[in-house]
């Protein structure tokens, strides 16, 4: 498989979803870039939708290739959110954040009618867990709050609990996100109870969001060298 070639065809799969007159969730990473150049180019052929972007990298993209956009606070539902994943598995469970993000996606797709998944098909997996789970963190106190996630992750099963900083490969500093914060990748290796892990995240402190989506996305699209699989739940 190729994988710039099956993302490419999950993005194009997915403009199916659009329809004229549309508010569109507009997701971040290399998959939804695809989706984000290939609806400029329907809006420079005649479509009329507006995006809502999930970072600032994919408010760039999306100005550069004139897709029109609103600010979340102009909006009280999004029609559709079309958004990557790190790892998808059969209840739709996903693992986002690779790109950092997961805090404005996991808001975009919590206000939107339907979320629209696309990825290339290695992102299927039977478990969650292999791909590091991303958890956005205040800079306060964040060694504790670190601590507190490799005690959710034992506490709930999981089988690898070693939590780190994300750093930048180029600089070696903390990664920031687009909200300020840090991001700890934490190396679950396979989660076994993610409704469970969701919760005990959600009740330490500090933890802003986590990458565990639940609930809510209600179609996949896996993409391949040739065309894409539309999975529905
Ligand atoms: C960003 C994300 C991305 O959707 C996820 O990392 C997938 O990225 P890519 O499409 O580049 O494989 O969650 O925060």
């Amino acid at each position: 498989m190729t994988e710039s070639l099956a993302k490419f065809n999950a993005a194009h799969a997915a403009l199916d979803y659009v329809k004229d007159g549309m508010v569109l969730g507009l997701g971040t990473g290399s998959t939804a870039a695809h989706f984000v150049r290939q609806l400029g180019e329907r809006v420079r052929q005649g479509l009329r939708v507006k995006g809502v972007p999930t970072s600032e990298a994919t408010r760039n993209l999306a100005e550069q290739v004139g897709v029109p956009l609103l600010e979340i606070s102009q909006v009280s539902a999004i029609d559709v959110c079309i958004d990557g994943a790190d790892e998808v598995d059969p209840a739709f469970r996903l693992i986002k954040g690779g790109g950092g993000a997961l805090l404005r996606e996991k808001i975009v797709a919590a206000a939107s009618k339907q979320m629209v998944v696309i990825a290339d098909e290695t992102k299927w997996v039977e478990t969650l867990g292999a791909f590091p789970l991303p958890v956005e963190v205040t800079r306060f106190g964040f060694a504790l709050t670190q601590a507190r996630v490799v005690e959710a992750l034992r506490a709930t099963g999981c089988a690898g609990h070693e939590v780190e900083l994300r750093v930048s490969g180029k600089s070696n500093e903390p990664v920031i996100t687009d909200g300020g914060n840090y991001i700890l990748d934490a190396h679950a290796k396979r989660i076994v109870n993610a409704e469970a892990l969701a919760a005990a995240l959600q009740g330490i402190a500090g933890v802003v969001e986590h990458g565990l989506f639940i609930g809510l996305a209600q179609t996949v699209i896996l993409g391949k060298d040739k065309g894409a699989e539309v999975k529905r739940l």
